[in-house]
């Protein structure tokens, strides 16, 4: 999604944005572009890759500190120079950048059109200029609550407005944007990492905000155009979360911090065996608890449905997982008794934020699992549990899926014990065993170099089939998108019993079949599943535990993971297939971290 810097300081505004900018890459983007305040309102912009604006803002050199900048990521019109922000409203009076979808944008560009004015690009962005423009009354902050009851949608914008050319404006409904305080000078940004490098002062600003940022001075009034007070967070992450740290990409880099994420995630949570949560659910609320939602995207939503396998079997309460993008439109029944748990890396996820609005207008209690501190998702949760994972930079979501299994195990077992389907000694002994996993993912990383060895046959092929059973299925769906979203290589997972009902028609000579095959008690089974594709030509590379030696006799090749109790499975196996997706992505010469037409937090539906 798209990214947005501003600086309000003593430096040069062109370096600081630029900078900026690189550090929001990871979001995904396809253009980009600075504005720079000096006696006038320079803009430069480019399509393509940072280092392309860069070369123009070296050669034309703007001077000037205050200044925004954006890398967008398109939605309403093709990736090019035009159409990439920052866009300046007909008659100059603003020059702004937005990340977002303006939902009325057609009904606006038709009004002004009918008002005379001309419109340069296809974007809905362009729109919140012109009609700041017209609504303009030489008050900045006025104008903008103004144009912001004309808006439907969803927009963070930071704005430069002629005849203030020593500030900076901005307002944000639904997209996020953080404020970075320095010394005499200040900051805004989508994300913390853009401005982690000058200050871990920040305030995060909510909608209907609007906001006047100078080198010296931040005001923050409400949509009656009252100042307000406004309290500074300090982020608790070092710089070095930002950073490759001597690895070849951010994707390397997050694939071994595993066992440290999870770690850390664990250890805030359990005190001397005990589970501890860093809130109180309401009184007699989960010994009443009879019905689960789950509701995330993506890998997210692979790990809330591998939570439904935990959950019903240590709990045995029904759990219903729900594709963020489908629950909120779908009208759930949700009861008052109900849980409804929100999983996002990023905790902006549109769609997610969007369902967990709509859980709490039913009145649901709503919890929220989330990583990046401070997001959305977290602060409108009535509880929320931090994967304590630290930045993650590369598209592809490895660390932060590890850490938010661990907290599902973690509230698995919370949830079983208060139900007293759970001795002291039992989950003590379960405790133990989610302790041992870091250390049980260190071992299953050294799986590598098998793995590196494998992709090089994996990059060759054109479609990939994963299968699994049980709690192992949600991993093959995530090992699936894994290989899928970096490698661009075509990748289904499947429960292993449903090939038979159509998928197993596309099996030929060569293709390859990842089996996933932990479960004892499902083994049998997968035996006869890799059988079924063996002999209609399948590679099978089976991942299995390091006690199912027999296996070696059907699959192609294998990769063993240490055995861990079948709840906490998914941890160990989802290692490989994330190492593959790695590996199969550097034979292919394509970036890991930055994958094409994805972004890092998907902020718009
Ligand atoms: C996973 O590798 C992808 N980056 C994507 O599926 C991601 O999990 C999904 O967009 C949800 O993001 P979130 O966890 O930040 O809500």
């Amino acid at each position: 999604m798209c990214g947005i810097m501003g600086f309000a300081g003593k430096s040069k505004a062109s370096e600081i944005l630029i900078e900026g900018l690189r550090r929001l890459e990871y979001r995904g983007y396809d253009s980009s572009g600075i504005a720079v305040s000096n006696d006038d309102i320079i803009v430069i912009k480019e399509k393509g890759k940072i280092d392309i604006l860069e070369k123009s803002v070296n050669e034309i050199n703007p001077q000037g500190n205050i200044g925004i900048g954006h890398t967008r990521w398109a939605t309403h019109g093709i990736p090019d120079k035009t159409n990439a922000h920052p866009h300046t409203s007909m008659n100059g009076v603003v020059t702004l950048v937005h990340n977002g979808i303006i939902e009325n944008y057609i009904d606006i560009k038709s009004d002004l059109i009918g008002k005379g004015y001309a419109f340069k690009s296809q974007t809905d962005t362009e729109i919140i200029a012109q009609l700041f423009d017209y609504l303009f009354d030489g008050d900045a902050i006025s104008t903008m609550i103004k144009t912001a009851e004309r808006l439907k949608g969803s927009y963070a914008i930071a704005m430069l407005v002629n005849g203030f050319e020593d500030k900076i404006f901005a307002m944000k409904k639904d997209s996020p944007l953080i404020i970075g305080i320095g010394e005499n000078e200040n900051y805004l940004a989508s994300d913390i990492p853009a401005i982690l490098p000058y200050t871990k002062d920040c305030y995060i600003v909510n909608d209907n905000e609007f906001i006047e940022i100078s080198n010296n001075e931040i005001k923050v009034y409400n949509d009656c155009k009252i100042e307000k007070e406004f309290c500074v967070k300090t982020i608790d992450l070092g710089i070095e979360t930002t950073e490759k740290d001597g690895y070849d990409s951010f994707l390397a880099k997050e694939i071994f911090e595993q066992p440290k994420a999870v770690k850390n995630t664990i250890s805030p949570l359990i005190k001397d065996k005990k589970i501890v949560l860093p809130f109180d659910f309401p009184d007699n609320f989960v010994e009443k608890l009879n019905r689960i939602y789950i509701v995330a995207c993506g890998s997210a939503y692979h790990v809330g449905m591998t939570a439904k396998y935990i959950i019903e079997d240590m709990v045995k309460i029904p759990v219903i997982v729900d594709i963020a993008s489908e629950f909120r439109y779908r009208n759930p029944v949700i009861h008052k008794n109900d849980l409804c748990i929100f999983i996002s890396q990023s905790g902006e996820t549109a769609d997610t934020l969007a369902s967990l609005r709509k859980a709490k207008e039913k009145g649901a209690f709503t919890l929220s699992i989330v990583n990046a501190p401070y997001s959305t998702i977290s602060r409108e949760s009535d509880a929320v549990i931090y994967t304590n994972a630290g930045v993650e930079m590369a598209v592809a979501t490895t660390k932060a899926l590890s850490s938010q299994l661990a907290v599902i195990y973690i509230l698995s077992a919370y949830f079983a014990k208060i139900k007293n389907l759970l001795s002291d000694n039992e989950l003590m002994d379960f405790v133990t065993e989610i302790q041992a996993l870091p250390e049980k993912i260190a071992k299953t990383i050294e799986c590598n170099n098998s793995t590196r060895e494998l992709a090089k046959y994996i990059s060759t092929k054109e479609h990939i089939f994963f299968i699994g059973r049980g709690i192992d299925y949600p991993i093959c769906l995530e090992g699936a998108l894994k290989l899928k979203e970096i490698s661009y290589i075509h990748c289904e997972g499947y429960g292993a019993g449903e090939l038979k009902h159509g998928t197993i028609s596309l099996i030929e000579d060569g293709t390859i079949v990842i089996a996933l095959v932990t479960d004892k008690v499902l083994y049998e089974k997968m035996i006869s599943n890799i059988k079924e594709v063996k002999s209609r030509g399948a590679f099978v590379i089976a991942i299995v535990n390091e006690n199912m030696s027999d296996i070696v006799e059907i699959a192609n090749k294998v990769i063993y993971i240490p055995d861990t109790i079948k709840s906490l499975s998914p941890s160990v196996s989802v290692i490989p297939l994330q190492l593959l997706a790695y590996h199969t992505t550097k034979e292919k010469r394509f970036d890991v971290d930055k994958p094409r037409n994805l972004a890092k937090s998907v902020t718009v539906e």
